[in-house]
């Protein structure tokens, strides 16, 4: 069995890496296809160095550009690519662009597709990763979902019972496993001058929350504001935000605005902090997992498990919901359960892949 792991942003080198250690465990015969969506030493490089992963056989820097810009020479470059590997299976995680490259190159050349983190939905089809999970969902032969949830999802939409694999959210496992490691890091709190539980840790990079004006103005006046409960707020600034904070000349009256940070610094930053505020999917689980409350800035999430176990509430982008949701995350005194499974997820879906696809090349 040949396995092509395809990835190509931050969010799916961080959660592809359980499984590519899996592979590398085992020695299977896998290759990393990077479509180059990030690029940037701080949104793509870090993570390989710091999670130990080997340089992905090809990158075809694509880089930025429009939805159809992106996606289509994606399309055209991971073609070529599988036409020349003939990988028994594709792996996609998430909803990005790469994502729906990777489904849709794949499914039309007959080659299986494996989608990891299947079955998620916002139900908000404005959202670019709305679509691209949906249609990545329906083009996949194994969909590896993380939780009963997102599995019950999935049948309601019509895709059988034999295809769909509940196997608990990889993000736990790159959690757990890079938890021991970030402890034991030197302390990131020091370089920017952060008390433990002290502060809260933001983050905003999401196109219907960046590259609307107000939405961004509202978001950074209300976490100014949430200042006045005496907590500081550092916010590690994603490229699509920093960009469009420049263009406007937002300044921001002291919130802690830094470069995105590696993932072992990041993880430290989660852990300690009162508070998350963010609009990131992996951000949500993350805080849920590291039992730290976390407001949410946007109208809706396709992670109402974080919701359902209390971790979790919706705020949008008013500035005085904001302050008001964080209020009530502060009052909040319950822990919960992590509802993303027990941190064996790549293990299982890559025994998966040994035990079914090899020998049946179905599920059913
Ligand atoms: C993408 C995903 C989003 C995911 C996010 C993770 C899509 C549609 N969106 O959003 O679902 O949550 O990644 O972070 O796939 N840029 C850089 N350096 C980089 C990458 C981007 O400077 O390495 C800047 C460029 O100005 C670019 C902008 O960020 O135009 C947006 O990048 P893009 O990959 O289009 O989308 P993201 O906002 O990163
Ligand atoms: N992350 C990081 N450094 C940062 C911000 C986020 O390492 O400065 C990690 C975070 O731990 C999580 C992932 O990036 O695992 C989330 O990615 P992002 O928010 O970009 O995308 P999303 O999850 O919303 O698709």
């Amino acid at each position: 069995m040949k396995i092509s792991i395809i990835l190509g942003t931050r969010p799916e080198i961080i959660k592809m890496s359980p499984i590519i250690r899996e592979c590398e465990g085992l020695d299977l015969d896998y290759f990393i296809l990077h479509t180059g969506q990030h690029y940037s030493y701080t949104m793509d490089q870090v993570f390989f160095e710091q999670l130990n992963l080997h340089e992905a056989k090809y990158n075809l820097d694509v880089g930025s550009g429009t939805h159809a810009e992106q996606t289509g020479q994606m399309l055209i470059g991971i073609e070529k690519v599988l036409q020349k590997e003939e990988p028994d299976v594709v792996l996609i995680e998430g909803d990005t662009n790469t994502v729906l490259a990777g489904a849709l190159a794949a499914v039309k050349l007959g080659i299986s597709v494996g989608h990891v983190e299947a079955g998620l939905r916002s139900y908000d089809r404005k959202m670019p990763e709305e679509i691209n999970r949906i249609l990545a969902d329906h083009s996949s032969d194994y969909l590896f979902a993380p939780t009963e949830k997102s599995k019950q999802i999935l049948l309601g939409e019509g895709i059988s019972e034999e295809k769909i694999l509940v196997t608990g959210n990889t993000v736990v496992d790159a959690v757990f496993q890079n938890s021991k490691i970030s402890k034991n890091k030197r302390n990131v709190l020091d370089d920017f001058g952060l008390r433990c539980n002290e502060y809260f840790l933001a983050t905003v990079h999401r196109q219907e929350n960046v590259d609307n004006e107000c939405r961004l103005c509202d978001i950074i006046e209300g976490l100014e504001r949430t200042k006045e409960l005496g907590f500081d707020v550092v916010y590690p600034v994603h490229p699509r935000a920093r960009k469009v904070l420049k263009k406007l000349g937002i300044k921001s009256n002291g919130l802690k605005l830094v470069e995105p940070l590696d993932y072992l610094s990041f993880l430290q930053l989660e852990r300690s902090a009162r508070l998350v505020l963010t609009d990131s999917g992996g951000v949500q689980e993350e805080a849920c997992i590291l039992g730290v409350p976390c407001v949410t800035l946007r109208d809706n999430t396709e992670r109402p498990e974080t919701l359902d176990v209390g971790a979790n509430v919706l705020a949008g982008t008013t500035p005085s919901t904001i302050v008001n949701k964080v209020k009530l995350m502060l009052a909040h005194q319950g822990s919960w359960q992590n509802p993303f499974g027990d941190g064996k997820a790549g293990r299982r879906i890559v025994r998966f892949m040994i035990e079914n696809f090899v020998n049946c090349k179905s599920i059913g």
